[in-house]
């Protein structure tokens, strides 16, 4: 087992929060770390009988949490927000442990998972309802906006820490309560968290957190358990399709982060360098792991070269490596199965033509390192242009014309994100509005911030996340009508 060296041991909790009470389970699990395979914690393995008293007390906390006003509930997340940022070295190093992003990386997701509580707890002050002009002379009309209730969230392993952060932190600031069951690989950045809250003064119930290995159990149970009134996931478009099939029965409300599959186009009129740099970043970032990674590059023919020059010189910049070293800017892959994909959508490729400009191969480092890849000569029917990679496999495809790139990019059923390079503002309106996706990169290779609408369309999913569009995905709208007697 490693000891991380953190600054406050306590954080690395290995139990699960129910009620606030911390709650061990008779069986374990073993995290580990993806760069070097050392065991980082055995983990308590929650049962299904512990996520229905969770439920309950998720339930039973719910009234007295809503109860509250907007502004004390307000000052509990803020604390949360100042304890993560005060936390954030120790919540990185943890993250790096069991997901593998370098270190620097790891505290950045931090400090944006800690910045969607801060931008919630001060929304949670301005859950205003409306007042409409009656439709008789003797009616008036208001509009109440009320929590949904409790909350199921089932989150990734890609961002343990900030997919969390930006589920919980709606849902709290709403007045729901939230029952969360974190990704098996990555659950102590969750738990990490939940101390934090405890420390903060989230009331026992309001949030639970329970690590374990029985995925479809959980999910299960949550949707269709009739004390959960919705469920939030981020994951993937087929897992998503299944707990919608799941809720159905109840009725739950949903909030689904699904799969992408990014484009990203490079017009004749951009710069060709800073569209290479936007490019390492929407592809490179987390090493390719994260939803809206760009997948897919459209490069018209005038631009192609210097784009793909410009590129490979940043990739051949990378520094792959376990992300608790000085200098790495590159991680592993989670796992085998990650890998292997990459290595399909590598194969697949060179056999219908595709070619190599740098990488290709895993790693000299072994495990699940793989080395940063540009092809070119790539084509629509690749795996690579139909299927999310999740790995640092950059593929560029040629067009001559902007009807042809755009047809290409939305030739998915993916809409999460989108990006774009050019100058002719025309054409900057033109794309934008064409491309099918719920975000929208222009001349910049990053889209997310918690001040903006996170989220997709077509089997991307539904509902977004951040922004002040955040919170209602945690609302009910109540229409009151009231009668006034007769003067
Ligand atoms: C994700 O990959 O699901 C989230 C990525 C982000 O917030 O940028």
């Amino acid at each position: 087992m490693s000891t991380l060296p953190l600054r406050d041991p306590t954080l690395l909790e290995t139990r699960a929060l129910i009620n606030g009470e911390w709650v061990g389970s008779a069986g374990t699990y073993v995290v580990s770390n993806p760069a070097t395979g050392q065991v980082i914690a055995q983990v308590a393995a929650m049962d299904i009988d512990h996520a229905k008293g969770a439920i309950d007390a998720a339930h039973a906390a719910q009234p007295n949490w809503a109860a509250m006003t907007g502004k004390e509930r307000a000052a509990i997340l803020r604390r949360l927000h100042d304890l993560m940022v005060a936390n954030a070295d120790d919540l990185a190093m943890i993250l790096t442990a069991e997901m593998g992003k370098p270190l620097a990386e790891a505290k950045g997701e931090v400090l944006y998972g800690a910045a969607y509580v801060e931008w919630f707890a001060e929304e949670a002050k301005r859950i205003y309802g409306d007042v409409i002009p009656g439709h008789a002379r003797n009616s008036r009309i208001m509009v109440l906006k009320q929590p949904v209730g409790v909350v199921g969230a089932i989150t990734p392993w890609n961002f343990p820490n900030a997919m969390l952060a930006r589920k919980l932190a709606p849902a709290l600031a709403a007045g729901c309560t939230m029952v969360a069951r974190p990704s098996e690989q990555t659950p102590l950045s969750a738990l990490a968290i939940g101390v934090l809250a405890c420390r903060a003064g989230v009331p026992a119930g309001v949030l639970n957190i329970l690590p374990n290995r029985r995925a479809s159990e959980f999910g299960q149970l949550l949707c269709s358990h009739p004390k959960v009134a919705k469920i939030t996931f981020t994951g993937s478009t087929r897992v998503g399709a299944i707990l919608m099939e799941q809720g159905a029965r109840t009725i739950k409300k949903f909030s689904l982060e699904l799969g992408g599959n990014a484009p990203f186009l490079v017009f004749d009129d951009a710069d060709p360098e800073a569209a290479a740099e936007g490019a390492l970043l929407a592809k490179f970032r987390n090493n390719g792991q994260t939803c809206v990674c760009a997948n897919r590059f459209y490069v018209q023919s005038g631009i192609h070269d210097a784009f793909v020059a410009a590129l490979a010189r940043h990739m051949s910049n990378l520094k792959v490596g376990d992300g608790l070293r000085e200098g790495v800017t590159t991680g592993p892959l989670i796992n085998q199965a990650a890998v292997e994909k990459v290595e399909t959508h590598v194969s697949d490729a060179l056999a219908k033509g595709a070619r190599l400009t740098i990488g290709g191969a895993r790693h000299p480092l072994g495990g699940t390192f793989y080395e940063p890849t540009l092809m070119t000569g790539v084509t629509q029917d690749m795996q690579v242009a139909r299927d999310e990679t999740f790995g640092p496999l950059a593929a560029v495809i040629r067009f001559d014309t902007e009807q042809e790139a755009i047809a290409m990019a939305n030739d998915t059923e993916f809409g999460l994100a989108g990006y774009f390079y050019a100058s002719d503002l025309s054409r900057v309106w033109r794309v934008a509005e064409a491309l099918e996706v719920g975000i929208v990169g222009v001349n910049t290779g990053l889209v997310s911030t918690e001040v903006a609408p996170f989220g997709g369309v077509k089997q991307s999913g539904m509902g977004r996340e951040g922004s002040r569009y955040g919170i209602d995905d945690y609302l009910e709208i109540k229409n009151v009508v009231i009668g006034l007697a007769a003067r």
